[in-house]
């Protein structure tokens, strides 16, 4: 089976390396992250080593939806060219390979090598689950002495067993230099669970992150983060991330942060929560670990617990976002997490219309946007309809209004694969004006990022031939500025 799956990666970089028609299908992102073929959610253990990036996900090898997880791997120099690797974990008796983290152990801390890189990953065991019963989950080791390219798994895993919770899962770890321990934030049912360990292998709880609100009835709790982040002003406060299955602001899965304090010990909010995409594609963000000169890049499953397994492909299925910075911004009392497209993203796009101004209404017709990022300030706030739209008719709109941004992709192409994918138009509260917009377009998902990644919307959409014509009509007859259409390059060919 493992020499099988090996030939067949081999056989994959080959023929992609050929051109062949792999990465060619309909819908295939041609610039965002997908698995070759078959299923892929989550990204897992994403770690930077030695000049690379690594990027590890939920994936199961022989099916085209969710099944006995692995994690699949991937490396890259740039985080936008990836070449894929063999699989990295298997299942094992213990239960299949959910998702995790990853760490460069400097120190050797848990003896398995000086800089080895450790997964701290969560077996999940489906008989248990099917039998009802409670102990499903719990967190295990594997390390890799050579960069990711082989693994061994720790021989007396689990490392943290389960404590009578059946979700009891998703890993977040990272070394706490005040305290000279690693500390693991957990998804433990309807809370986040803190852990610290000096070595990796030995754990104790140390807090319970359970913030009493309203919205308590989100759905599981899933893929936490935890890190600290520092303003332009160098303001430090700790960031946390959740993710939560269901019940998103526009329905399903979806990502929330808190920002905060955090000793040691105890993560305490100093706010309440705000999510962090308002789109449905967008989930199981996490950020990378030991990146160079500390940034922040998170990474984000592009789809949704709600209709993931009926999307239209049926090579692969699902892809994940373009890699995006959080910068910390404050704003009176509180923070705000802006993201910004990682600076590299610019070195695949090459203008194609560009001007100064333009004044609206606008219209350009006869440009293909299936590969594409237009960016353009307004040289006032005004309410707005920008709208994609290709020859058969079929639309995407993106509308200002007062205090809100509503997208409607009920007309953008197919949708009729699940009842939730277009059903109601998506809505993003917003507190100020809109002064500048980004838009990034692959072949089946727009990326939305307004006032400098202040406000996020992703959104995957299928229409049934390329989107060729942009129209941007305002309340007021306004200018917009440095308006520009740029063609995104393929990362695989
Ligand atoms: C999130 C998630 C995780 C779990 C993994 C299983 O999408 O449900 O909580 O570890 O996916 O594939």
């Amino acid at each position: 089976m493992r020499l099988t799956i090996a030939l067949l990666f081999l056989i994959l970089n080959l023929s992609l390396a050929q051109n062949t028609s792999l990465y060619n299908e309909p819908y295939r992102p041609q610039f965002h992250f997908t698995p070759p073929a078959k299923w892929m959610n989550d990204p897992n253990g994403l770690v930077y080593l030695n000049g690379k990036y690594h990027l590890f996900y939920q994936y199961y090898p022989d099916g085209i939806v969710w099944g006995p997880m692995h994690w699949g791997h991937a490396e890259s120099t740039d985080l936008l060219h990836w070449k894929h690797l063999p699989i990295a974990l298997y299942p094992d008796k213990l239960g299949w390979i959910f998702s995790g983290s990853a760490v460069i152990d400097k120190n050797n801390t848990a003896g398995f090598g000086n800089n080895a890189m450790i997964a701290i990953f969560t077996y999940h065991n489906d008989e248990i689950w099917k039998a009802g019963k409670k102990n499903t989950e719990s967190q295990a080791l594997a390390y890799s002495l050579d960069e990711g390219k082989t693994w061994t798994k720790y021989k007396n895993n689990p490392v943290l067993n389960n404590l009578g919770e059946q979700d009891f899962r998703d890993p977040k770890v990272f070394w706490h230099g005040e305290t000279s321990k690693w500390i693991m934030a957990l998804a433990v049912g309807d809370k986040i669970k803190l852990f610290s360990s000096p070595n990796l292998k030995e754990w104790q709880e140390e807090s319970v992150f359970k913030p009493i609100e309203k919205d308590t009835e989100l759905g599981v709790w899933e893929c936490p983060d935890l890190f600290p982040m520092k303003t332009a002003s160098g303001e430090s406060k700790w960031v946390m991330i959740i993710n939560h299955g269901d019940k998103g602001p526009n329905g399903g899965s979806c990502t929330r942060y808190f920002i905060g304090n955090f000793d040691g010990k105890t993560f305490t909010k100093t706010q309440e929560a705000k999510w962090l995409d308002y789109g449905t594609d967008y989930y199981a963000a996490v950020t990378f670990s030991n990146v160079p000169n500390d940034k922040k890049i998170l990474l984000g499953w592009m789809s949704n617990w709600q209709y993931a397994t009926k999307v239209p492909t049926d090579v692969w299925r699902s892809a994940m976002t373009i890699p995006r910075e959080l910068v910390l911004i404050k704003e009176g009392k509180n923070y705000h997490l802006n993201q910004k497209m990682i600076a590299q993203f610019s070195g695949l796009t090459k203008p194609v219309f560009n001007q100064k101004e333009v004044s609206t209404p606008f219209e350009k017709k006869e440009i293909d946007l299936s590969q594409s990022e237009v960016t353009f300030d307004f040289s006032q706030p005004t309410d707005a309809i920008i709208s994609l739209s290709n020859s058969k008719g079929e639309i995407f709109t993106i509308t200002i209004a007062g205090s809100i941004v509503v997208t409607d992709r009920s007309h953008s192409g197919q949708k009729d694969f699940h009842e939730s994918f277009a059903t109601k138009p998506q809505v993003m509260p917003i507190e100020d004006k809109i002064s500048s917009v980004q838009l990034i377009l692959d072949k089946s998902s727009v990326e939305i990022l307004l006032n400098d990644g202040k406000y996020s919307m992703t959104n995957l959409l299928f229409p049934t031939e390329s989107f060729t014509e942009f129209k941007v009509i305002t309340k007021d007859k306004i200018t917009m500025q440095n308006f520009t259409i740029k063609a995104v390059a393929s990362i695989w060919k």
